[in-house]
């Protein structure tokens, strides 16, 4: 029988850096990538896409069936498609944003869209797969080989956002930041680290030592099992 696949679970805020440091740690391990968040934004998507309600619980779970939904889990082949749409690019734009909580509360979507990534887990054909999001330490993967809290200080997640949004005012950004936090928190605690789970901080660490923090953590968490 071939290896099982290790499971490394990264949860964290907005503002992070946890996309790209799971991308480039993935990359590093040779593992696959799967990016929870955009599975969420995809149903958002489709839901303002179809002109359909996105505040009416019962029209949300209903949407699920037609929810066809495929992720590039090769960290140097992201995409993302909803049917034959590509919405890589359309699912980071800011109505997605500010809707996908809208879709993220309901407990029937999240149990959906869990199944869906444990079954992606599960047909992984490489040695690994970094999985990222915000209850994957918790609800999606508890049993993770390596499970990660990635944090960092507020300061530190805003000026990481204001590099990217160049346009917005550092205030703005603030404002948007904090609020969604508090949003999503309400749903998913990942503000605070579940028993077992390794803190990596990056406020004082750059790209770089942050994505090595991370593959040291998944380098002893391999060596214990
Ligand atoms: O990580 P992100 O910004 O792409 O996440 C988009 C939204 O989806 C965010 O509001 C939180 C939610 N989300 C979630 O509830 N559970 C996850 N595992 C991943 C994301």
């Amino acid at each position: 029988a071939s290896a099982p696949t290790v499971v490394v679970a990264i949860d964290g805020p907005a503002g992070s850096g946890k996309s790209s440091v799971s991308k480039q740690a993935a990359l590093k391990l040779g593992y696959a990538y799967l990016d929870t968040g955009a599975a969420y934004r995809a149903l958002a998507w489709m839901l303002l896409d179809r002109g359909l309600d996105a505040e009416n619980p019962a029209v949300v779970i209903e949407s699920l069936a037609e929810f066809d939904f495929t992720i590039g889990t090769e960290p140097e082949g992201y995409f993302v498609k909803v049917g034959p749409d590509v919405v890589t690019v359309a699912i980071r734009e800011p109505w997605v944003t500010s809707e996908v909580r809208l879709v993220a509360r309901l407990p029937e979507v999240r149990a959906h869209l869990t199944e869906m990534f444990r079954s992606i887990i599960r047909n992984t054909s490489k040695p690994g797969i970094v999985v990222e999001g915000r209850d994957i330490t918790t609800v999606v993967a508890p049993d993770a080989t390596a499970r990660i809290l990635l944090t960092a200080s507020e300061e530190a997640r805003m000026g990481r956002r204001s590099a990217e949004l160049v346009d917005q005012s550092a205030a703005v950004v603030g404002e948007q930041l904090r609020s969604r936090d508090r949003a999503d928190s309400r749903v998913v605690d990942f503000m605070n680290a579940a028993d077992g789970v390794t803190t990596v901080d990056s406020t004082e660490l750059d790209f770089d030592q942050t994505v090595s923090a991370v593959v040291e953590v998944v380098h002893l968490a391999s060596l214990r099992v």
